[in-house]
This record gives C-alpha cells, structure tokens and sequence, in this order.
C-alpha cells in the first residue's frame, strides 16, 4: 500500500517546532507500507486541499492521513478542506476513532476529524499528537486492507450480492 501523509501546522511549517505525528503515522503503518509520500503544510484551507489532491490524484497514494487542525482553534481547518476534496463522506471511520478515543479521553470529544473517498484514495484526518495519532490509527488499521482492496474494485471479499 502507499501511504500519504500530510502534517498540518502552522508551527512544524515555520520551523518552530519538529513534526512528531507525521513519523508516528509512519512507523504504525510500516507493516503494511510498501511507500509513503510526506508533506508538511501550514494551516491554510487551500494548502490543504492541494496536498490532498496532489497525493490521491497525481501520487496515486491508498490512503492518506492528515494529522492536526482538526480542533477548535481559530485556524484548525484540515475538516474544511478534506471535505472540499472528497467525493464521498465516509462517517464510520471518524465514528469510530472517536468512539474509542473517548474511552481514553473527553477531549476526543473536541476533534472535528472527517473521513472519506476522493477517486481511489481514502483520506483520513487524526488530531495533532503523537499519542492521539497512536491511539486514532490503532482503530483503523484492521480494516484498511479491505478498504483499499473494495475501492480498487475488489469486491471478491465483501460477502455481498455482487455481480449479481
Ligand atoms: N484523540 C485521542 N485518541 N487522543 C487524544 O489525546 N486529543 C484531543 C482530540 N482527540 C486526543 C484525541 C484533543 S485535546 C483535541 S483539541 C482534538 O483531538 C483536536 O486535536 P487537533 O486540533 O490537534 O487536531
């Protein structure tokens, strides 16, 4: 699988502080990563959105993962900007991520982290900090094998009524 992933913040951008999220996304993928695509990007809307089409469209990556500025602060806008990309909302994914995160903490609750499908890449947006990236991707890891495997076109393995 090629993997993109896209640090957003306006601090790591201006050098005042060191990307910790982006290799924490990195090393949880490394058993099923065959490449990865890395950009760091200040909070801007349409940097955004142009790192994520860049990746899903012309590096053709699986899937993509933001990380950071999905909260409430003035400039977090990585939601806004993933869904100005995507063609398809895919709910259970955030749903998922922070139904598990608020077994860990309330604050899950303050992630406005949206998920879903631009061609045949997956994006998915995490909140900012490595330990919240290790405890998002945990939840997702099991199932994007299959993800990437059904939006290829390989819907041997859904159990459904395919080609019927
Ligand atoms: N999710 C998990 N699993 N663990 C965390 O520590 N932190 C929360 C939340 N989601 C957290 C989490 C906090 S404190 C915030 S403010 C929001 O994510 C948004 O984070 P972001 O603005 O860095 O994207």
């Amino acid at each position: 699988m090629k993997f993109g992933i896209v640090c957003v913040s306006d601090r790591c951008y201006k050098k005042e502080c060191e990307d910790k999220s982006g290799p924490a996304i990195i090393e949880c993928v490394k058993m099923l990563s065959d490449s990865n695509e890395y950009r760091l990007v200040p909070d801007e809307k349409l940097v955004i959105s142009n790192a994520l089409i860049s990746l899903a469209d012309n590096e053709n990556c699986d899937v993509v993962f933001t990380t950071g500025g999905t909260g409430f602060a003035p400039r977090d806008i990585t939601p806004e900007a993933t869904k100005a990309v995507i063609e398809k909302e895919v709910p259970g994914i955030s749903e998922a991520i922070r139904a598990k995160s608020l077994e860990i903490t309330d604050r899950a609750m303050l992630s406005r982290a949206v998920s879903g499908i631009r061609g045949k890449t997956l994006i998915i947006n995490l909140p900012g900090s490595p330990k919240a990236v290790k405890e998002s991707i945990e939840v997702v890891l099991p199932v994007l094998e299959h993800a990437v495997e059904t939006l290829s076109g390989n819907t041997q393995n859904c159990g459904g009524n395919y080609g019927k």
